[in-house]
């Protein structure tokens, strides 16, 4: 069977993560969160006091699982897995994804890694910019009311979560960054299938995206 790629699209919260690992499942192929890359890039960057651009050229970036199927990220040999997901991570990467050359470092280590291989990325262009020409393109969307109490579910087992206002106001600050940033602005790519997941389970929006794959 011929490689083809599956980019999807959209903004945080919408449930890109869970939706594009389970469809690169459910295809038997690998799987990209670009997310995690920025991420990265912004906890090195900031942490250890380099130029972003910098950490973004020389950034190893790993994927691994464990024999339980559980994912490790590694950046530059680190595990970052849970260091990347913090509050302090989320305001800094919206500060070194809209550097031009931060992601022209980046796109490159994310098109090398599709080489030879079907694969399904996620992120914010990875449809408009990454694979203009990927076979399979998804922007998937949903309310920013639904989107925070999503995030607060997944929060709220920690100690202090933040209030679902807080949450609210913090998704609104990314969408403005992603929507406005001079370069790999977050919009829908021509030709992508727009899945509104505000209402749809997880198993309901990967069902979707499956019936308009076929390789
Ligand atoms: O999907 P996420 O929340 O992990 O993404 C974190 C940030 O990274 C997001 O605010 C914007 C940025 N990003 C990007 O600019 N381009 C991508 N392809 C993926 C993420």
């Amino acid at each position: 069977m011929e490689n083809f790629v599956v980019t999807i699209d959209g903004p945080a919260g919408a449930g890109k993560s869970t939706v594009a690992r389970r469809v690169a499942e459910a295809l038997g192929v690998f799987y990209l969160d670009t997310g995690a890359m920025y991420r990265s890039v912004g906890l090195l960057a900031a942490r250890d006091g380099r130029d972003p651009v910098d950490v973004a050229r020389t950034l190893r970036f790993e994927i691994i699982y464990s024999e339980s199927g559980e994912k490790r990220i590694l950046a530059d040999g680190e595990d970052v897995t849970l260091k990347i997901r913090t509050p302090e991570a989320d305001k800094e990467v919206s500060r070194v994804a809209a550097i031009r050359e931060v992601r022209k470092h980046l796109i490159e280590k994310q098109r090398f890694f599709a080489r030879g291989r079907s694969i399904v990325l996620e992120g914010r262009d990875t449809g408009s910019v990454v694979f203009p020409d990927a076979r399979f393109k998804f922007y998937l969307d949903a309310s920013v009311e639904e989107r925070a109490r999503r995030r607060y579910d997944q929060l709220v087992q920690k100690t202090a979560p933040p209030s679902l206002e807080e949450i609210e106001a913090d998704i609104i600050r990314r969408d403005t960054a992603d929507k406005n940033r001079p370069w790999g602005a977050l919009t829908v790519p021509d030709q992508a299938h727009v899945v509104d997941t505000t209402n749809l389970t997880i198993e309901e929006v990967v069902e979707e995206i499956l019936s308009h794959i076929k390789t």
